[in-house]
């Protein structure tokens, strides 16, 4: 694992801008800038160049896409979300919810997996699990470091660190709560349409649904 050694190249920036063009839905451009810094940090600090580049997969090993990489969930998570948003602000005018954190955090939500998805990493956790931990982070505390390093705010480190499972132990802010359920419905909704390799579906699910044969290319 490299250090905090971030090469914040125009390259790199352009690629992040590229993979996830959703950041551009930031109307804020103080955390524009820095929902990029933190995805800047954490492919600078990891074996990854592109976000595209990640598997796409919820963890490694489960629930893997039959095709894509991790942009394609990471975009999805933040369309779903701003979708129920819109929906709210438009039916419930008086119910407030902060449309620039849930669209940070769902573009940030999954930073973390740069660490946990890692071949280096991986290889030293799987060498010996008993000295580094299995994983040592997983990518929702890892997530929520780089976050902080990037400067975002700590509702937006909340949700990387508590949109997962990680959460069941605080009780999560709305905008938290909007990301959650956005990415519970993306791979549940992915799973049951065929998308995800069926013998990577997690037991729950396998018990949840049948999935769908995809339709022929
Ligand atoms: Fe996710």
């Amino acid at each position: 694992m490299k250090g905090f050694a971030a090469e914040l190249s125009d390259e790199l920036r352009a690629g992040i801008l590229a993979d996830l063009p959703e950041i551009d839905l930031i109307a804020d451009e103080a955390l524009r800038r820095q929902t990029t810094d933190a995805w800047a940090i954490a492919l600078s600090s990891s074996s990854f160049r592109r976000v595209r580049d990640i598997p796409g997969e919820a963890t490694p090993g489960s629930l893997i896409l039959k095709e894509g990489g991790q942009d394609l969930h990471l975009r999805g998570v933040t369309r779903l979300a701003v979708g129920h948003l819109d929906y709210f602000a438009g039916a419930f005018p008086q119910a407030e919810i902060d449309r620039d954190i849930v669209i940070a955090g769902g573009i940030c939500h999954d930073v973390g997996k740069t660490f946990e998805f890692d071949p280096e990493n991986q290889r030293r956790w799987n060498a010996d699990g008993s000295r580094y931990g299995w994983p040592s982070l997983r990518h929702p505390i890892y997530g929520a470091h780089v976050c902080l390093l990037a400067g975002l705010p700590e509702s937006v480190a909340h949700i990387a660190a508590c949109h997962s499972p990680e959460g069941n132990n605080v009780r999560r802010s709305l905008e938290c709560i909007v990301i959650h359920e956005a990415d519970v419905a993306w791979w549940r909704i992915a799973a049951a349409s065929g998308l995800v390799r069926p013998e990577t579906l997690t037991p729950e699910f396998a018990r949840m649904f049948d999935p769908r044969p995809l339709r022929a290319a």
